[in-house]
């Protein structure tokens, strides 16, 4: 299949390899041929869903700007991607930057924005290099700045690093942090489309929704519309991890089934082990069950019919080997350190939700956990200012439900188990190092030493 963005040209990094390869010819045909609202048409007519999570349509989002010129408009290009099992859109700014940015000055175009803040996190350094540099050529070539390739519109951009933290992919707290406030996510309404950065109207879209855009102008809408399922056409990139034995980002048409992914891109889940679950979309989206995932076909609504999501189509495999109730454990973690805090069921739900699980694993579990754990988790859900509760509360909601076996077994018994496999590699979950020495020799005596785990960072005592 031919790709649209993960093309295989060497070099396409350097803008001269790119517009060899008709690259920067869609700018030049919407700012020569084009109104705005004919590019925002042919976006519609393509049927594009952004690729940051909700998948929401792109071209309706851009018609949500305020026409006018009263006020200044902003575009900003989320290049956060944080969620755990998302790790695309890195392979557009090392592989294709040129295509992301082009598509952003198209965007700007069409919703009239005087400047474009692309905004990556800040420990993503090598890609902030990338794209640093690919600005640079950008306007070296005209393509940016003033009276853009004479047609009388201007735009800047301006790349922005982020602090490092999840939070600050949800639209309006990655708005926050761009303005040098905290990153807490703001209460909806006022859309951004209203009341963005510095309360001007702005569009946020992800980096690979926008990379999408040069090639819905180059070859029509309606032929973009016509790859992969209608109702939620194009390619995705579908970022893959866990057991398999090819791990790695797989740019293919919407609607290609899971078990093709996994089997024939990905060669197989790894030692031949049978899958126990999958996460579809990024850890946020509730997981499928081996049966599941069966005839499985992945796009947006086909994984809304039965309970999950698209998020951001990064596939995370797990084989039967797995510790269910730890991976639950570690998400969870996850989320608890990534609460900004502001909603009480999100700040106090997911540290009782990690407490219960934390107990399970301990051995010292009950059986009315289970429940308790649903409870919290829909007590979160819908309850909160930002889609970070649900992305808490789902995966534990729907993994208990799906698994629930899995977890009685381990309240019934009081087990404790230790597997090897960990989702992110074949380390061992119990490698401590000591990280306090108890000096007295009483004390050492009596309570042991403090220990870390090296993985996951609990600290427990051990007895000398
Ligand atoms: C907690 C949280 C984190 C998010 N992180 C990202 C992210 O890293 N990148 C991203 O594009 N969208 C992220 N989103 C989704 C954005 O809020 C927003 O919907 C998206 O950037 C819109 O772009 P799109 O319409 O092109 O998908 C996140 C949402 C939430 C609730
Ligand atoms: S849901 Fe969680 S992350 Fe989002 S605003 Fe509330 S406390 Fe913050």
């Amino acid at each position: 299949m031919e790709k649209i963005i993960l093309k295989d040209i060497p070099g396409l990094d350097k803008i001269d390899v790119y517009i060899a390869n008709g690259g920067y010819s869609a700018l030049k045909k919407a700012l020569s041929e084009m109104s705005k609202d004919q590019v925002i048409d042919e976006v519609k007519k393509s049927g594009l869903r952004g690729r940051g999570g909700a998948a929401f349509p792109t071209g309706m989002k851009w018609g949500f700007m305020p026409k006018g010129d009263e006020k200044p408009k902003y575009l900003c290009c989320n290049g956060d991607e944080s969620e755990p099992g998302s790790f695309k859109d890195r392979e557009i700014f090392e592989k294709n930057p040129h295509q992301f940015i082009e598509g952003a000055l198209i965007a700007a175009y069409a919703i009239g924005a005087c400047a474009i803040y692309i905004y990556i996190r800040g420990e993503y350094w090598k890609w902030i290099n990338i794209i640093e540099r690919c600005v640079k050529e950008t306007y070296d070539k005209g393509f940016a700045g003033k009276n853009i390739l004479g047609s009388g519109f201007s735009t800047e951009i301006y790349v922005h690093r982020g602090a490092g933290a999840y939070i600050c992919g949800e639209e309006s707290s990655l708005m926050n942090s761009l303005e040098g406030k905290r990153a807490y996510p703001r209460i909806k309404p006022p859309f951004p489309a209203a009341f963005g950065v510095w309360g001007n109207p702005t569009t946020i879209n992800n980096i690979e929704t926008l990379a999408n855009v040069p090639e819905i102008l180059n070859k029509g809408g309606e032929w973009y519309s016509k790859i992969g399922e209608p109702k939620h056409p194009g390619t995705l990139l579908f970022g893959v991890s866990g057991h398999v034995n090819r791990p790695g980002v797989y740019e293919l048409p919407s609607g290609t089934p899971l078990m093709t992914i996994i089997n024939d891109h990905c060669g197989g889940v790894r030692d031949g082990k049978e899958i126990k679950m999958v996460i579809p979309g990024g850890s946020s989206m509730p997981p499928l069950t081996k049966e599941e995932c069966m005839d499985m076909k992945m796009d947006a609504e086909s994984l809304k019919a039965v309970g999950s999501g698209i998020g951001t189509a990064g596939i995370i495999v797990m084989d039967e080997d797995t510790d269910i109730v730890d991976i639950l454990r570690r998400i969870t973690k996850f989320y608890y350190h990534e609460s900004c805090g502001q909603c009480t069921p999100c700040r106090e739900g997911c540290g009782w939700m990690l407490k219960v699980l934390q107990r399970i694993i301990d051995g010292n579990g009950r059986q009315s956990d289970l429940d308790l754990l649903i409870s919290v988790a829909q007590n979160i859900e819908g309850n909160t200012i930002c889609a970070l509760g649900e992305a808490a509360a789902w995966p534990v909601k729907w993994t208990v439900k799906k698994f629930r076996s899995d977890f009685e077994s381990r309240v019934k018994d009081g087990l404790k188990i230790s597997t090897k496999n960990k989702v992110h590699g074949l380390r061992s979950s119990e490698e401590y190092v000591e990280v306090k020495r108890e000096t007295d020799p009483v004390v050492r005596e009596l309570f042991g030493t403090v220990q870390e785990n090296v993985h996951n960072k609990e600290v427990k005592r051990f007895s000398s």
